[in-house]
């Protein structure tokens, strides 16, 4: 009998190797690579015409000026938040990945979805019994003469059902239990994920059927498997709680149909997930202790914006020589910022000690945060309170100007999603203007920034 044919998989980038070894030559972590079993798809598993399958495969070349275009057709949701993430809408024939941490709403938000639509719908599920989603339903408290429940993993099982019932939407949960029968390896395997996407993707792609899958994320917070799943699917949505985990937030990482810095906020009730369309509100709770000392900086981590508090208190130093702690912000920066407001705004600073913090223990190295960290020790060296509805985003230069800092809309829109009220940006920033609830305040250097929080 012919051997199987195994191809070794890095389980953390993908990478392929024909035999095994320690350490992945391509993004270096050690015991990643597994051996997996496959065999080559002899046949496709959704097809839905009478071609054969090379015809289905033929490659067709059309000119660009011959490609009819309409405008995508959308799905819009009874759920506004969902519909304002997603750029107005499901869009027909799209593949949606939602990822997220466990035990964080997601097939709570996609039952609910399913339940509230007017469309039918299949969600099909490898992880929990009809019985457990029925329910779930019931907690959520919402029936749906349309919404179909299917229990299985296996793709081939999955697409018969499909065709029997034709839904308007699918939803598979999670990506990562599915198999199909072509590949031997097990579920959740980079193979597996791999070629159940794709399968799930000509579907879509035929029928303009849109299809959402939730995919699982590992202990770095990343979405598990290979990151080729979210190259292969159109969007990509990330689920994440806030940090008291009382309100939830959606994200997009990508969208091929719509802007990627929206966000959804979605509150966590005994009934399933209620859509917050006012979050202001949960700001102005959360920071109800008005103290002097702290700022908000609306700042951009990798390619996502947020908003982070920035804490300072300065004190006269008991010692001679005056400390300075900084955590999460660059202490050497923290000493630069210190001599700018010394020089150019003649702030007596060097006999004090001062401390900074970014609350909630992560480290930020985004320029932009520098005025925020102005704005916070100018705060607590005066004892004035800033108002709880101001942010920064702007980098402070040596000269003390107030410098332009990169995806500046992108911050704007982001701050004024959460319900701030002001923001102080660069007077040197080019901006288009969109019209936007919250009021933007140009400055162009540190005195300007004194002679507005101290008049
Ligand atoms: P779940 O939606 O199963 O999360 P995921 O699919 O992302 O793992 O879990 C949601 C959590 O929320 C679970 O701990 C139970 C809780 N919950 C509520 O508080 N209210 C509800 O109405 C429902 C359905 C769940
Ligand atoms: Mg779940």
């Amino acid at each position: 009998m012919a051997k199987a044919k195994t191809i070794y998989y890095c389980q953390n980038c993908g990478a392929q190797y024909a035999k095994w070894q320690g350490q992945c030559t391509s993004c270096k972590s050690w015991n990643t690579i597994v051996e997996e079993v496959v065999s080559k798809p002899k046949e496709r598993v959704w097809s839905d015409s009478n071609l054969s399958l090379e015809q289905q495969l033929k490659p067709k070349v059309s000119r660009i000026n011959d490609i009819s275009y309409e405008d995508e057709e959308r799905v819009v949701t009874p759920d506004l938040e969902l519909n304002r993430v997603l750029g107005g809408g499901i869009v027909k024939g799209s593949l949606i990945l939602l990822g997220g941490e466990p035990g964080i709403g997601k097939s709570t938000l996609l039952l609910q979805l399913c339940l509230q639509l007017q469309l039918s719908s299949l969600y099909v599920s490898g992880e929990e019994s009809s019985k457990q989603i029925k329910m779930r339903a019931q907690r959520i408290e919402k029936t749906n003469e349309n919404c179909f429940i299917l229990s299985d993993i296996s793709t081939q099982n999955i697409f018969n059902q499909i065709k029997k019932i034709k839904p308007e939407l699918v939803i598979i949960d999670s990506i990562q239990t599915l198999r199909t029968d072509l590949i031997e390896s097990v579920p959740g395997s980079i193979s597996q994920i791999r070629a159940c996407t794709a399968e799930l993707i000509t579907f879509a792609k035929e029928t303009h059927t849109p299809v959402i899958l939730v995919g699982h994320i590992n202990k770095e917070g990343h979405l598990a498997g290979p990151k080729i799943l979210e190259h292969m699917v159109d969007t990509v949505l990330q689920f994440e709680g806030d940090q008291n985990f009382l309100y939830r937030i959606v994200r997009v990482k990508k969208n091929r149909f719509g802007p990627t810095h929206e966000l959804g906020i979605y509150e966590m009730k005994s009934n399933g997930l209620k859509q917050i369309l006012n979050p202001s509100k949960i700001l102005i709770s959360n920071h109800n202790h008005h103290l002097s000392g702290t700022s908000i900086a609306a700042s951009i981590e990798g390619v996502r914006p947020l908003m982070v508090e920035i804490q300072a208190l300065v004190s006269s130093a008991v010692y001679g020589t005056p400390q300075r702690s900084s955590t999460g912000y660059n202490a050497k920066r923290l000493n630069m910022i210190l001599a700018v407001l010394e020089k150019r705004a003649g702030f007596k600073l060097g006999a004090k000690d001062v401390f900074l913090n970014i609350t909630g223990g992560i480290s930020i190295d985004d320029p932009a945060i520098d005025l925020a960290v102005v704005a916070a020790i100018l705060s607590s060296s005066h004892d004035i309170i800033l108002e709880n509805n101001n942010c920064f985003a702007a980098e402070v230069g040596l000269a003390g100007e107030i410098r332009p800092v990169p995806r500046l809309e992108q911050r704007i829109s982001e701050a004024d999603k959460l319900g701030f009220e002001k923001i102080f940006i660069s007077k040197f920033t080019k901006i288009s203007t969109k019209p936007y609830n919250i009021e933007i305040i140009k400055l162009s250097s540190v005195s300007d920034l004194i002679e507005h929080l101290f008049n």
